[in-house]
């Protein structure tokens, strides 16, 4: 199939389809058993996300059981600063970290050569994953969004309502919006690289934008994401863009109409019916299950899912959780709200 009649890629063009495409964030993950598995064979995360087999593996796997609309490529955000020559690890039970920045210090240099050897082996899965996916499924690549990089890179961890970030910044502006504005730099050039290797859309993850002050948010969220969506743009012009402002409100509706990205994906947090008459007439809208349904289900579940599809499937609409699938989801809940979705 092409790419153009693929369903996620006919919402995001901002088409109103009969049903709406459903992926999850964090399809591959630790809910699963066969996931859990090949980590042990890994030996780790970040052996999954560097070797091309495994990734093309870990992205396949939530297709087969379940067969999402969508890919999401089996990644981190956390590659990004590593290829700019961050240390990087991920602590078994807790989580990533890395060796946090001080106040002050100059942004690690985009030098592009290292930079997409580094990330070679995830440019090979995106290609992989193109012949390995089934003809109608989409392929999402993504990319952590500048300001939710740097939170990681100030803190050297996710913590502490990203305080390391939001003192840097009003501390030292200058030295702060210098790495802000090269990880911008940086991401647009890694994800035209995924397009270029058969990602279909991507996504820019900004999952902190919700710990931003509104007189911040469009200098450290807005800006540097519509600068990576015109670098983006002037590559590949026809590749959909979803940006995430996680946490944002009523601002999803600026983020969607100033950054130009062709549409939203909304945290549980934003009512249905706003979405539909804020943001719909600007783009599409993807979202926006509170993920705890996937651990609990039952009726509350059911009902959520119907008042979802009630307010968003009169226009252009892309089924999806508010956050990632956690560990303790049951796969069980996925089948049972593909069920109430797809009929
Ligand atoms: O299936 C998919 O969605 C694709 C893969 C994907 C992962 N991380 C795999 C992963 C994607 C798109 C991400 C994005 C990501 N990574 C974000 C943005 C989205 C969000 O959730 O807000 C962020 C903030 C990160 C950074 C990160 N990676 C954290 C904070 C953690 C620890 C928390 C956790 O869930 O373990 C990770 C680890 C991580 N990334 C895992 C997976 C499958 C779990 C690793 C493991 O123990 O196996």
């Amino acid at each position: 199939m092409k790419t153009d009649d693929k369903l996620l890629i006919r919402a995001l063009r901002g088409e109103t389809t009969p049903v709406p495409p459903v992926w999850l964030m964090r399809q591959a993950g630790r809910y699963l058993p066969e996931y859990r598995a090949l980590r042990e064979k890994a030996g780790g995360f970040l052996n999954l996300c560097y070797n091309p087999e495994h990734a093309v593996e870990a992205t396949m796997q939530p297709i087969r059981r379940f067969g999402f609309d969508a890919s999401i490529l089996f990644s981190d955000i956390l590659v990004v600063p590593h290829a700019l020559g961050r240390d990087v690890w991920f602590e078994t039970g807790e989580g990533p970290r890395l060796n946090p920045m001080a106040i002050g210090d100059a942004p690690p240099a985009f030098d592009p050569e290292p930079f997409h050897a580094h990330l070679k082996p995830v440019y090979e899965a995106v290609t992989g994953l193109r012949q390995s996916l089934p003809a109608e499924t989409a392929l999402i690549g993504f990319s952590g969004a500048p300001w939710t990089l740097a939170t990681y890179m100030a803190a050297g961890r996710g913590k502490d309502e990203q305080a390391a970030a939001r003192a840097w910044m009003y501390t030292d502006p200058d030295s702060f919006g210098a790495l802000i504005d090269r990880l911008a730099e940086a991401v647009g050039q890694y994800l035209i690289r995924q397009i270029d290797a058969g990602a279909e859309a991507v996504q820019i993850f900004d999952s902190w934008a919700g710990a931003l002050a509104p007189s911040a948010f469009d200098r450290y969220c807005v800006q540097p994401t519509t600068a990576i969506v015109e670098t983006v743009r002037a590559a590949h012009p026809d590749t959909p863009i979803l940006g995430f402002p996680r946490g944002v409100g009523a601002s999803y509706a600026d983020f969607l109409k100033a950054t130009g990205v062709n549409g939203v994906s909304l945290d549980q947090g934003v009512s249905p019916e706003w979405a539909a008459q804020a943001l719909q007439p600007h783009g599409t809208v993807q979202g926006n299950l509170e993920p705890m349904h996937m651990v609990t289900g039952g009726d509350a579940l059911l009902r959520d899912v119907d008042r979802i599809l009630a307010a968003l499937s009169g226009g252009p609409f892309v089924f999806n959780l508010g956050h990632g699938i956690t560990p303790q989801a049951d796969p069980a809940n996925v089948e049972a709200l593909l069920r109430r979705i797809r009929g």
